[in-house]
């Protein structure tokens, strides 16, 4: 295994639209892999950029960092990709998943803006681009349940199918750079243990 393309463990980066259930969906993948007895490490991209981000007094909410001035979140998305690889480096060995999830696209305040570009990636160097996918209506709902969370600039159903639409084309862009596979996965209503079930079962044949 040429040593620039992949990290000793595997690596599976974990996209979808805000709301569509990719931290739901991961807490039952890692219950169904403790059952499995398959090693995986589960991080949040955006926790990390949002610990620098609260550090340095940018912001009060992980909502507002896609409201920075883009320079600015470019800092936090490359020191958040490095620390990642670094923790993730000190943790698994070649048995295990580090599994990161983030987002393929963001809707930021000067436009759409890659999660994954090249700096990214030559960090975390995927084995997979996971997109997790469900109706543009679900997403709204769910955005809506959730009220931990401000979401109202994705748009509701409308913003979120055109946001899906994009982001599973950077997914694939992305996917390009470190022959990652992208995997495609339903998480519909009521059944995000399924989801994550149909991952896991992906990403052991990694
Ligand atoms: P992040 O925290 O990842 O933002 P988010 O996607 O809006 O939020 P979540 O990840 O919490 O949503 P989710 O899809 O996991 O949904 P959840 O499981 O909570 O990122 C924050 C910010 O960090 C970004 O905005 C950006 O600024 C920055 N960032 C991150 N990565 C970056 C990168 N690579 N580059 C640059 N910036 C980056 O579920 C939502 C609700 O739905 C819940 O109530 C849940 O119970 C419900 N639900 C889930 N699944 C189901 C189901 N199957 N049926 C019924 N209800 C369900």
């Amino acid at each position: 295994m040429p040593g620039e393309m992949r990290h000793p463990f595997r690596v599976v980066i974990v996209t979808g639209v805000p709301g569509v259930g990719k931290t739901t969906v991961l807490s039952h993948l890692e219950r169904l892999a403790e059952d499995r007895g398959v090693k995986v490490k589960i991080v949040n991209f955006g926790t990390y950029m949002l610990e620098t981000a609260l550090k340095e007094g940018l912001v009060k909410h992980r909502d507002e960092m896609r409201k920075l001035p883009l320079r600015r979140q470019l800092e936090l998305q490359r020191h958040a990709a490095r620390r990642i690889a670094e923790d993730a480096a000190r943790e698994l060995g070649e048995e295990g998943y580090l599994l990161i999830d983030t987002h393929a696209l963001v809707k930021t305040v000067a436009g759409y803006w890659p999660g994954l570009p090249r700096h990214v990636l030559e960090e975390l160097k995927p084995d997979m681009i996971a997109v997790i996918e469900a109706s543009p209506e679900e997403v709204a709902a769910r955005q809506a349940r959730d009220k931990t969370r401000v979401r109202s600039d994705i748009g509701g159903a409308e913003g979120a199918a055109r946001l899906m639409e994009y982001a599973r084309a950077a997914a694939f862009a992305s996917a390009v750079h470190y022959a990652s596979t992208v995997a495609i996965v339903e998480n519909r209503e009521g059944k995000a243990e399924e989801a994550a079930a149909a991952l896991l079962d992906l990403m052991v044949n990694l």
